[in-house]
């Protein structure tokens, strides 16, 4: 059996495996017990409000702070790129390739041909002599990526990759990460923009004030949770006395209300037999009153109701 373990190599089967992370600020606990495996070739959502703990989720991982708990990565070289811009304005985009090419002991020839390829992947038409700071916002934002991948990292770890880009280069950056996937590589990165997550995530870990709330495939989170669909109900006038009535319903019937005041209701409802229920109810109160629509919820509005 020790024999075994001695001379078989054990191959991971996950990238990343962390296990009661807690991460504390002096007195504030930022992340508190959480556990999740990211697979191999993932691409994988950290998603949550501002403040919640992804940019720290995503430290811990780096070990750029004090953790509590472990974190099992498999081996292999890892890009991480920070939420802020981490070159230097005053170099050019070489100068700051070759000292990132450098951190990483990538040979200067190899730092400059990869460079240049993920420029012209990533459309930042510029020449390798421009000063970094003359850039636009979003080519800093690329180029932020670029330098944290030039040694090309097995695990690719992004904080708010796609953060003030415009629709035409955000789709970019996705063509970008699909095509880092094809080549085998784990995907991390932390993002607010869930309908785009939804569509090009295998996984994702949602956090909310700094535990885990969910995590999984998208279609199975959204399987998981009671709320299948989502009803929108408008009043002509509901007192207040009928709120409180509505209210108490839906509390006792564990059925969501994500609003309620004089003109609208919202719903979170397991199907369609507890919909039709819950609209008797509310047809007993005599108030006129019109349901408007009901359908299945979006990520955002899934993503809503678990960080309440
Ligand atoms: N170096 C630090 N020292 C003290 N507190 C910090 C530090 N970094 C972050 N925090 C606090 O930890 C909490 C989580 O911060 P974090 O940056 O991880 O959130 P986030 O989910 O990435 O937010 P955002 O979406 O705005 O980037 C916040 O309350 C923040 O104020
Ligand atoms: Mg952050």
């Amino acid at each position: 059996m020790i024999l075994d373990k001695l001379f078989k190599k054990e191959v991971k089967k996950y990238c990343i495996k962390a296990k009661k992370l807690s991460v504390s600020y002096g007195k504030k606990e930022v992340l508190k017990d959480i556990n999740f495996t990211i697979d191999k070739k993932d691409i994988f959502g950290v998603i949550g409000l501002s403040g919640s703990g992804k940019s720290t989720l995503l430290k811990a991982l780096m070990n750029f702070v004090h953790y509590k708990g472990s974190v099992d990565k498999m081996k292999g070289k890892v890009g991480y790129c920070p939420q802020e811009e981490a070159f230097f304005d005053d170099l050019t985009i070489k100068e700051n390739v070759l000292l990132f090419g450098n951190l990483n002991s990538t040979p200067i020839d190899e730092s400059i041909k990869r460079a240049e390829k993920l420029m012209e992947r990533l459309e930042i038409n510029e020449p390798l002599d421009k000063p970094a700071g003359e850039l636009s916002g979003g080519q800093k934002k690329r180029l932020n990526i670029i330098l944290s991948i030039i040694n090309d990292p097995q695990i690719v770890i992004l904080d708010e990759p796609f953060a003030g880009l415009d629709y035409m280069t955000r789709l970019l950056l996705w063509d970008f990460i699909t095509h880092l996937r094809r080549q085998k590589k784990t995907i991390i990165f932390t993002t607010h923009l869930l309908n785009e997550a939804q569509k090009y995530c295998s996984n994702v870990l949602i956090i909310s004030k700094g535990e885990r709330f969910a995590m999984g495939s998208v279609s199975d989170l959204k399987r998981s949770l009671n709320f299948k669909l989502l009803v929108n109900v408008k009043f002509k006038y509901l007192s207040q006395d009928n709120q409180d009535k509505i209210k108490d319903y839906c509390e006792k019937r564990d059925l969501l209300v994500l609003g309620l005041n004089t003109d609208s209701g919202a719903f979170g409802v397991p199907g369609k037999n507890r919909m039709d229920n819950l609209v008797s109810m509310i047809k007993r109160l005599d108030t006129p009153f019109d349901v408007v629509e009901y359908r299945a919820p979006s990520l955002n509005e899934i993503f809503m109701v678990s960080v309440k």
